[in-house]
This record gives structure tokens, C-alpha cells and sequence, in this order.
């Protein structure tokens, strides 16, 4: 239970000072975290007369707070880290031994085809395709993998190129059309806070497949004296209010708690069957 303590204000005077309206805030005092409620009192004749004034100490539960949001952030950290370390063995070392493989096979294919005779092996040609092509398609799922996993195009080229990246990438699988809009030429961005940008991004595209039922997507890129604005449209249904608000919107939460990483913001809204809009703000104290 929180330590609560009202008191009302019944002299005018003294509540004077007090909003017309219910007013809710928090307040630190002594070194402790209060939420304060003030409700203004009317009498009969709607004379603003005093007002109810109460307190609740909240300084356990934003400690708990923050214990939870670190310990969010932490995962996601650490999930990033393997995920990052997983597609480098992917794509430095299984990609590269399946690519020397591939080599050796071609030179076993033209050493054999120097001391066979071909005719007595009619089978021999065919395996070395069917060979070669089965190592092809292993590089590139290899290579698929890896990208999925961590673009490394986000490390050697940075945020536009991976976006640029990801706007195809998402097309290409749900047919979507995607127009990115740049009014910037690049986002200097800390490498560690572009993950979580682009990780953002990445969540609200599969949040329009999934649920938008949409046929356009259009992102925009805007730099102003604040910072960088990243900006993700949809032509589909809309979110809803109560859809913003659920606790099972997971995916917005953990999106928003990204954002706090690089102390910037994500506000999504939506209108009933015109769209949904989210909105990234990278402030300037992030670069
Ligand atoms: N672009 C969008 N258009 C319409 N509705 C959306 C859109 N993005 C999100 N929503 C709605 O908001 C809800 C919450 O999204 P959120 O990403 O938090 O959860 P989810 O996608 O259902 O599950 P997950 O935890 O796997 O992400 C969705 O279930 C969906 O109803
Ligand atoms: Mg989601």
C-alpha cells in the first residue's frame, strides 16, 4: 500500500493557487516521489470554494519502475548482442566454408573430368550441378540469415542504407509498396542507438503486415534543430485507442522503451480506416 494523506483546502484563498480543473502530478519532496491528485470543490452556486489535496508517496513503486525498465533494457541488450554475434559466425565463418567447399568441388569436378572418361560415368555432370547448386543455395540462406539476424549493412554503411534496406526487404516479402522519403542525407547516429532505431522501424513494418491491412507505406526522414524525426504512414485501418492503451500491446511498449534508450520518443496514432502514423524522435543528445 502506498502512503496516501489528503487534505482539503476549504478557504478560497489558500486554494487560490489551485487549477479550476482535477489536476494530477508528481512532486519530489524530501527525497521521496509523491503523486498529487488535487480536485477543486464547488458549492451550490458552482463557487470555486477549496480544494481535495491528496498525496500518495510513490517513491517504491517508480524505484520498481526503473528496476523494470533497466532490467528491459538489459535484455534487449543482451538479445542484440547474440543476435549480432550469432550472424557474424553466420556470415564470416559458415558462409565462408560453404563458399571454399563450393571451390573444392568445382576443382574435384575438373580434376575427375581430366582422368575419367565421362562415358563410363553419364551420371557425373548432373551431380556436380545438382552439388554446386544445393552449395549456392545454402551461401545465400546463409547470407539471408545473417542479414535477418543483423544487417551488417547497418555497421559498414549506416541507418539510411539499412532503411533503404529494410523498406525492400519488406516489400519484397508482403508486397506492400514502401516510398521512403529523405530529406536528410544522413542520420549521425551513435552505432549502438542506430540498432534500436532500426529495430523501431522493423517492429511497426511487421506490425503493418500483420495488422494494418494496408497497400502504401511512405517513411520519412526530417532533421530540424531538435534532432531527427523518423516517420513510418500507413494507408491501412487504423489503430485504435483502446488497441494503444492495451497491456498486451507489447510490441508498442517495447518499442517506446527502445526509444527512452537514446532518450527519444515513439507516438503512434491512427484513423479509423484512413491509417496509422508512428513517429520517432531522435533528439540531438543522442549523436
Ligand atoms: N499499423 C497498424 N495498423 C493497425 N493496427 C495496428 C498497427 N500497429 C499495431 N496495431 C494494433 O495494435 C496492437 C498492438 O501492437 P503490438 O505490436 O504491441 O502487438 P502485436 O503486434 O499484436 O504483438 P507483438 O507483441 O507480437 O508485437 C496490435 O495487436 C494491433 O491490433
Ligand atoms: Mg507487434
Amino acid at each position: 500500500m502506498h502512503n496516501t494523506k489528503t487534505f482539503i483546502h476549504d478557504c478560497p484563498f489558500t486554494a487560490m493557487h489551485i487549477s479550476k480543473k482535477r489536476e494530477v502530478r508528481e512532486q519530489v519532496r524530501d527525497g521521496k516521489i509523491y503523486s498529487v491528485t488535487v480536485d477543486p470543490i464547488y458549492n451550490d452556486k458552482n463557487e470555486f470554494t477549496g480544494a481535495v489535496h491528496i498525496m500518495s508517496d510513490i517513491t517504491k513503486l517508480k524505484e520498481a519502475e526503473n528496476q523494470m525498465r533497466d532490467f528491459a533494457t538489459h535484455l534487449q541488450r543482451a538479445r542484440e548482442e547474440e543476435r549480432t554475434a550469432l550472424s557474424r559466425i553466420l556470415h564470416d565463418n559458415f558462409g565462408q566454408y560453404l563458399t571454399g567447399l563450393k571451390m573444392e568441388v568445382s576443382s574435384l569436378e575438373k580434376k575427375l573430368n581430366k582422368i575419367l572418361n565421362i562415358n563410363d560415368y553419364p551420371e557425373l555432370p548432373e551431380k556436380f550441378i545438382s552439388m554446386k547448386s544445393i552449395l549456392d543455395d545454402s551461401v545465400a540462406l546463409t547470407s539471408k540469415i545473417s542479414m535477418e539476424l543483423r544487417p551488417n549493412i547497418l555497421d559498414m554503411l549506416g541507418l539510411i542504407p539499412a532503411i533503404d534496406w529494410l523498406g525492400k526487404d519488406f516489400s519484397e516479402k508482403s508486397g506492400i509498396k514502401c516510398d521512403i522519403e529523405k530529406k536528410v542525407t544522413s542520420i549521425e547516429i551513435n552505432p549502438r542507438y542506430s540498432t534500436e532505431v532500426f529495430r523501431i522501424l522493423q517492429e511497426s513494418l511487421t506490425n503493418i503486415v500483420r495488422h494494418a491491412n494496408a497497400t502504401k507505406v511512405k517513411i520519412i526522414l526530417l532533421e530540424d534543430i531538435d534532432g531527427y524525426t523518423i516517420t513510418v504512414i500507413d494507408n491501412g485501418r487504423g489503430i485504435e485507442e483502446e488497441e494503444k492503451k492495451s497491456p498486451y500491446s507489447l510490441g508498442l511498449l517495447g518499442m517506446k522503451e527502445r526509444a527512452m534508450i537514446f532518450k527519444g520518443t515513439v507516438e503512434i496514432s491512427g484513423k479509423t480506416k484512413k491509417g496509422t502514423e508512428l513517429t520517432i524522435k531522435i533528439p540531438n543528445n543522442t549523436l
